[in-house]
């Protein structure tokens, strides 16, 4: 291997936002879900992440940093995803002597997103989506977005469903080493290609509780919380794939709008509550109301995750209703509007000089 080269990849992953909520750890070294979940990823004009991976001879360490600042890389879950994909290259390589030992190289992530970090808004998901996917790209691993996916649980559960593009389930698997804990395709973008989201920013402030430390405190406190896991949500996964495929935007709206209020009435049922809904995101659940009634049929769904800030999904035909509406009242630059997202691995670029 040539001295001080550096080997590079790049990808972008989109944010995924749950329409189907995952809330609660079996395991939480493994990020092993008690319930299975079901999202929709954003386009990547959207929320993303931008992660590019590199390593040469030459650095002294692994470092990561996010939007110009430096990131502790020590921790368990990115060494966990470091750890597997440096043993998946050292397979490539074992099998192959002509490849350069690049899993003994020191790598330099760094990662850009364009949206607020740790605000609700599913920066993990992306974050980790990304970092997994940009190494396994200079690593030229054969590795399929399910494999991947296994890999990026490790470092945020809800990053394994931004592997996929379009409608995305996770499976909570019940293999206690987590191999059939991995995210699945629902259905393609372009099966419902007309599905929009609009998020509206409450606040882009960092959250007052992690998504990890509140829902161990909901595992560990709240009684509605077992019906959730073990009754509500199964049934609701196939309600849910059911209106995916068939197109059912109604179906879809009122299992999302039930499945976020379901969440979040299980964080207030955690002693001590949590809140993460506030008087703005209230106050948003009450226009899509008024915009469901107005329009006389169901044209708008929120759903709030680990914070304040709202996605409201919605269908193109009903953009003037819907985003204009939330444009109208709150101004053109309180939110981002996105569309479904294109699959992930049509970011990734070939990487150079394997
Ligand atoms: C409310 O994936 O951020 O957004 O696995 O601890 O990193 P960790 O949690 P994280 O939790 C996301 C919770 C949620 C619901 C969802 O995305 O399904």
């Amino acid at each position: 291997m040539e001295d001080n080269k550096v080997y590079r990849a790049s990808t972008f992953a989109p944010v995924n936002i749950a329409v189907i909520k995952y809330w609660g750890k079996r395991d939480t070294k493994l990020n092993l879900p008690t319930n299975s979940s079901l999202s929709v990823t954003l386009s990547q004009d959207d929320l993303r992440t931008h992660t590019t991976a590199s390593c040469s001879a030459s650095f002294a360490s692994d470092t990561l940093t996010l939007n110009g600042q430096p990131q502790d890389i020590s921790t368990p879950r990115t060494q966990a995803c470091l750890r597997e994909l440096r043993s998946l290259r050292k397979d490539l390589e074992s099998k192959n002597s002509s490849l350069s030992q690049l899993s003994s190289l020191q790598l330099k992530i760094v990662s850009e997103n364009n949206f607020p970090t740790a605000a609700g808004l599913a920066s993990s998901a992306a974050g980790f989506a990304a970092l997994v996917r940009s190494i396994a790209n200079l690593y030229a691993l054969p590795a399929s977005p399910t494999e991947l996916s296994r890999i990026a649980r490790q470092g945020s559960g809800s990053a394994c469903r931004s592997l996929f593009g379009g409608y995305v389930g996770w499976n909570h698997g019940s293999a206690a080493d987590g191999s059939d804990s991995i995210a699945y395709e629902v259905a393609p973008a372009d099966h419902w290609s007309d599905m929009r989201a609009v998020i509206l920013v409450a606040s882009a402030e960092k959250k007052d509780v992690s998504s990890t430390a509140g829902m161990q405190a909901t595992v560990g406190t709240s009684a509605l919380f077992k019906a959730r896991a073990e009754t509500i949500v199964p049934q609701r996964m196939e309600e849910m794939e059911e209106a995916i495929r068939k197109k059912d935007f109604a179906a879809f709206a009122s299992l999302t709008m039930r499945d976020s209020n379901s969440f979040h009435a299980t964080c207030l049922d955690t002693d001590p509550p949590i809140f993460y809904m506030n008087d703005t995101s209230r106050a948003a659940v009450r226009v899509c109301q008024a915009i469901n009634e107005t329009a006389g049929r169901t044209v708008c769904a929120y759903t709030f995750d680990a914070g304040p800030n709202a996605v409201v999904y919605y269908l193109a035909a009903d953009e003037a209703a819907v985003a204009g509406t939330f444009r109208g009242i709150l101004g053109e630059k309180t939110g981002w509007e996105g569309s479904r997202g294109e699959k992930v691995e049509k970011a990734g670029q070939v990487p150079e000089n394997i």
